[in-house]
């Protein structure tokens, strides 16, 4: 099939804001530890985007009729939350795990990426739930070339969770991106192979896979965003913004 080629400019727009994001996310890298706050970790975040020019996408980003739109310029979420945490002025303590999402626009491209970190020391099983979930984003990864399928990338996640006796989160899922923050298409991170969208050159998404120690189940807190596990079990994420080549796959917040 014949398909109009994406202008370079579109992508060269997103692979600058990716790096960008990727630019925070070490930053924070360095400077999380114990005592710290999420409110802190935003507040760094926050003002090192508007240094660059940029401009958080998170903050008062997605308000309905039904919900307040998000009021910090990250995600921070720590233990049983699952994922749009919002920053406050609790300190970080040893044995906690916290992803930060970080998503910014810069001239008018988004990029998005998440780590989860480690504060002090955790037991062994906790050390395993985030490297399994890291591994998960890799294997999803791995799945990306043209012609493979969106289930190819869910199917390997959820095989790699659940070898290791943990589940694979229903309720969120990786989305394309671009101009716009969420765009089709939902990038679920579970599934059969050779199901789903069919990959093709210069696609852009995101793979985000939140991966519990528990069961998958979810609840929302009356703040309208913060996701935790219905079980009270730890979860972990990882993401990145993916650009889809004619061999293979660019991670542009690598
Ligand atoms: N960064 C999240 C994602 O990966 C979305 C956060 S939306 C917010 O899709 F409003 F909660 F910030
Ligand atoms: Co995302
Ligand atoms: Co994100």
């Amino acid at each position: 099939m014949a398909r109009n080629r994406l202008p370079a400019k579109y992508i060269e727009g997103i692979r600058k804001s990716s790096q960008l994001t990727k630019k925070l996310l070490d930053m924070v890298e360095d400077r999380i530890a114990e005592g710290v706050t999420t409110n802190e970790i935003n507040q760094w975040v926050h003002s090192k985007t508007l240094v660059n020019d940029a401009i958080p996408a998170s903050l008062n980003y997605g308000g309905s009729e039904d919900r307040v739109p998000f009021p910090k310029s990250i995600c921070t979420s720590v233990n049983d939350v699952i994922c749009h945490g919002i920053p406050n002025d609790q300190p970080l303590q040893n044995g906690d795990i916290v992803n930060v999402d970080i998503t910014c626009i810069l001239n008018g491209f988004h990029g998005d990426a998440s780590r989860t970190f480690i504060i002090g020391e955790v037991p062994d099983e906790t050390k395993k739930l985030v490297e399994v979930s890291r591994e998960c984003l890799n294997l999803g990864i791995e799945q990306v070339r043209p012609k493979n399928k969106l289930g190819d990338i869910g199917h390997a996640i959820q095989e790699h969770a659940e070898k290791h006796g943990f589940s694979v989160v229903r309720d969120f899922a990786g989305h394309g991106i671009g101009l716009e923050f969420h765009e089709p298409p939902q990038v679920l991170h579970y599934g059969e192979s050779d199901t789903g969208l069919t990959l093709y050159e210069d696609m852009v998404f995101t793979i985000e896979p939140m991966i519990n120690m528990g069961s998958y189940e979810c609840r929302i807190l009356s703040d309208g965003w913060t996701a935790i596990t219905a079980d009270g079990s730890l979860s972990a994420q990882w993401e990145h913004t993916l650009l889809v080549t004619d061999s293979g796959v660019e991670i542009l917040t690598k």
